[in-house]
C-alpha cells in the first residue's frame, strides 16, 4: 500500500497491486537477508505478501481469520520468547529414552516442554510405579496432554507453566526437546538445580560447552538422544 502510494506521489506512476505485492516481498527479503536472518526465512518473506493476495482474493468470512488466529495463538503462544516451537517426538525417541531410565527404582521424570504429551503418556505406561510429569506453556498442547491423561487414566501428570518456575531438584531424570536458542539457559538451571547423579536428556539439540556422557541415535541417520549424568 505504502509502495503505491509512494510511487503515486512521487513518481507519478500507479503501481498495480501485483506489483506492489512483487516489489514488498523482494524488499522484506532483502532486509532479512541484510539483518542476518537464517535462510529459509527468505522465502518465506518474498512470499508472505503474494500469497496474503492470493488468500484475499478467494474472499474467506473474516471469522476464520480469527479462528485460525486463536488456535495458532493457542498451539505457539510465547515462541516469539521461548524460541521452541512446537513439534512432536515420536515412539522411537520415548523407547530410547524408556532404555536410558533408571532400572530398579521408581524414579521421577520431567518433561520440560511437553507438548501433547505422547511421551510422559507412553513413559507412564511403562513404569507404573515412577512419576512422570510434563509442564507446557502454551495453552492448546497443554490441553491436549490433560484430555489425553483423562481419557486413558494415565498416571502422568500435567502443568501449564513455565519449566523455569519448576524446581529441578525434585526429578531423577529432566527431559528436553526444545531448540538451539534455549540449550545455555537450560545448561544454566540444571547445573544450578538438579542433583548430583541425577540424569538430563536432551533429544536432538546438544548443550554448548557440556560434552555428553553419551549420546544414542533413535532413528537411525535421525537426530540424536544426548544424557548428561550431572
Ligand atoms: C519441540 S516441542 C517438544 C514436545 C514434547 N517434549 C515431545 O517430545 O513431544 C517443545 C515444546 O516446549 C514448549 N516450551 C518451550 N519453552 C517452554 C517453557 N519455557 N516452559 C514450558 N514449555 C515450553 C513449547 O511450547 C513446545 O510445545
Amino acid at each position: 500500500m505504502v509502495l503505491m502510494v509512494c510511487g503515486r506521489w512521487l513518481a507519478g506512476v500507479s503501481v498495480p497491486l501485483e506489483a506492489a505485492a512483487l516489489l514488498q516481498g523482494a524488499l522484506a527479503a532483502a532486509l532479512s537477508h541484510w539483518r542476518g536472518l537464517a535462510p529459509w526465512w527468505l522465502p518465506i518473506q518474498f512470499l508472505f505478501p503474494i500469497a496474503s493476495m492470493a488468500l484475499l482474493s478467494l474472499d474467506l468470512p473474516p471469522g476464520l481469520f480469527l479462528v485460525v488466529f486463536v488456535l495458532l495463538l493457542g498451539l505457539y503462544w510465547s515462541t516469539f520468547r521461548t524460541q521452541v516451537p512446537f513439534y512432536p517426538s515420536g515412539p522411537a525417541v520415548w523407547e530410547a529414552v524408556a532404555g536410558l531410565l533408571p532400572q530398579h527404582q521408581a524414579i521421577r521424570f520431567v518433561d520440560v516442554g511437553s507438548g501433547v504429551g505422547g511421551l510422559v503418556l507412553d513413559l507412564a505406561g511403562r513404569r507404573p510405579e515412577s512419576t512422570f510429569v510434563g509442564i507446557e506453556v502454551a495453552p492448546l498442547p497443554w490441553l491436549a496432554s490433560f484430555l489425553r491423561t483423562r481419557s486413558r487414566r494415565s498416571s502422568g501428570r500435567f502443568i501449564r507453566g513455565d519449566y523455569f518456575s519448576l524446581d529441578f531438584a525434585r526429578y531423577d531424570v529432566v527431559f528436553a526437546y526444545l531448540s538451539p536458542a534455549a540449550m545455555p539457559a537450560l545448561r544454566d538451571k540444571a547445573k544450578a538445580e538438579m542433583r548430583s547423579g541425577t540424569l538430563l536428556l536432551s533429544y536432538e539439540f546438544s548443550i554448548p560447552g557440556m560434552a555428553p556422557d553419551d549420546i544414542t541415535w533413535p532413528d537411525p541417520g535421525g537426530p540424536a538422544l544426548y544424557s548428561w549424568r550431572m
